[in-house]
């Protein structure tokens, strides 16, 4: 399928997690506007309230690098069950997500996954779009 090589990116990112605390690992990939992927994983702190889940280390190293502009993001997370993105996470993708439409695939294994839109994930959302028009 069309998103085979981003979800077998965010599978791989998962390896890299950092989880000495909840040893739950999580690996992510988005695409940018250019068809280029970043990848990450969850990096924890013995301050737990430091820890970067996967979703926003793809993201940032994907704005730090200067794409601004997400296409979809993949997920992948350390259960049997299906891992969604958490609260945190959702409100960053739209920050840079290219319209609310963008798909979120949560993946469970290489062959299956749910693919969300980010709208149906963070419905009635909160943007810069809102700042703009004060
Ligand atoms: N985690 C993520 O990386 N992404 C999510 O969307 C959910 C939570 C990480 C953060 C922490 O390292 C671990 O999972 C347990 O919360």
């Amino acid at each position: 399928m069309k998103y085979d090589v981003l979800i077998e990116k965010a599978i791989e990112a998962r390896e890299a997690a950092y989880t000495p605390y909840s040893h739950f690992k999580v690996g992510a990939a988005v695409l940018t506007e250019d068809g280029s992927i970043y990848s990450g994983c969850n990096v924890e702190n013995a301050s737990f309230g430091a820890t970067n889940c996967a979703e926003r280390t793809a993201i940032f190293k994907a704005v730090s690098e200067g794409h601004r502009v997400i296409k979809a993001i993949a997920v992948i997370g350390d259960t049997k069950a299906y891992t969604y993105p958490c609260g945190i996470c959702r409100q960053v993708m739209l920050e840079f997500a290219e319209n609310k439409d963008i798909p979120v695939i949560i993946i469970k294994n290489k062959k299956e996954f749910i693919t969300k839109t980010l709208d149906e994930i963070i419905p009635g959302s909160f943007t810069k779009k809102d700042l703009d028009q004060a």
